[in-house]
């Protein structure tokens, strides 16, 4: 037992899309999330920019008080991950894992998709995640850096928003994949979408994600047995974000409270000897 709360990281608000399904897996833990709006994307930046930002925000989780610490962004799964892990000593996982593990389970004989932001698509994390767990699988990875503006703008809805899924899908090997991952924090929001236009099954990550989580608690005996909702506070290093009341009120999810945090506050951390991060 340990009432601590989870501490989850996303470059901006998209993140909030593994914490929702948290708040359902997990209903009693508290969550503090850092959106770092004022540095997003991190989808179009150097993986050194990426793992910066990323270990900054990871050592201010780690002064705030948290027992876990869950990378909720693709991009800094893919990028920075093991760098978040050297320097805490704080569990630390991110998305890319569960992803690929879900969809292996989906997957038969044909290649697995991966849509993303560059900068996860050209770390081929996803690829490498795959095919560490099955050395035979294909995996067939497309950039998509169109749809987080579309998703943010509240265009989900809008027919370009099929036109261009189509411009992704058409020129490509995507429809000769058997499943897709959705490998960018604001996909599951656009995911009736894609499978219409991909008409196969999808990988629910954020789902995936939130019961590796549940394990990781189960395993090192720290899950949250006090009853009632878990609480939900907000930290945005930039002023309040119009796309956070868009995607929460799409999401649904419950949050408790909303601040800033002061970039200035985000103090590079000391480094710590490797845990064996999975990503
Ligand atoms: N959160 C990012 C991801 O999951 C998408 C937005 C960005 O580019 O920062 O890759």
């Amino acid at each position: 037992m340990n009432s601590l709360p989870i501490g989850v990281f996303d470059s901006g608000i998209g993140g909030l899309t593994v914490v929702n399904a948290i708040q359902e897996h997990l209903p009693n833990e508290d969550i503090v999330y850092v959106g770092d709006t004022a540095r997003v994307p991190y989808g179009s930046r150097s993986p050194g920019t990426v793992t910066e930002y990323a270990t900054q925000i990871a050592a201010h989780l780690e002064h705030i008080g948290v027992k876990e610490i869950l990378i909720a962004c693709n991009t800094a799964s893919a990028v920075a991950l093991e760098a978040v892990a050297a320097r805490t000593s704080l569990p630390v996982s991110g998305v890319i894992t569960p992803g690929a593990e879900a969809a292996l389970e989906l997957s038969g004989s044909a290649p697995i998709g991966v849509i993303a932001t560059r900068a996860t698509i050209t770390s081929d994390a996803y690829r490498s995640a795959i095919q560490r767990l099955n050395p035979a699988a294909e995996v067939v990875s497309v950039a998509t850096p169109l749809l987080v503006p579309l998703i943010e703008e509240d265009c989900i809805d809008k027919p370009f928003t099929a036109d261009i899924l189509q411009h992704y899908f058409e020129p490509t090997r995507l429809h000769a994949c058997d499943t897709l991952i959705l490998g960018c924090t604001h996909y599951p929001l656009l995911a009736d979408q894609i499978a219409r236009v991909f008409g196969k099954p999808v990988v629910d990550t954020p789902t995936a994600t939130a019961l590796t989580l549940a394990k990781s608690l189960d395993q090192r005996n720290t899950r949250n047995e006090s009853d009632g909702a878990g609480s939900l506070s907000v930290l945005l290093t930039d002023d309040a974000d119009r796309s956070l009341g868009i995607v929460s009120r799409r999401l649904g999810v419950r949050i408790t409270e909303t601040s800033k945090v002061d970039l200035s506050e985000l103090a590079a951390p000391e480094t710590r000897p490797p845990d064996s991060p999975s990503a």
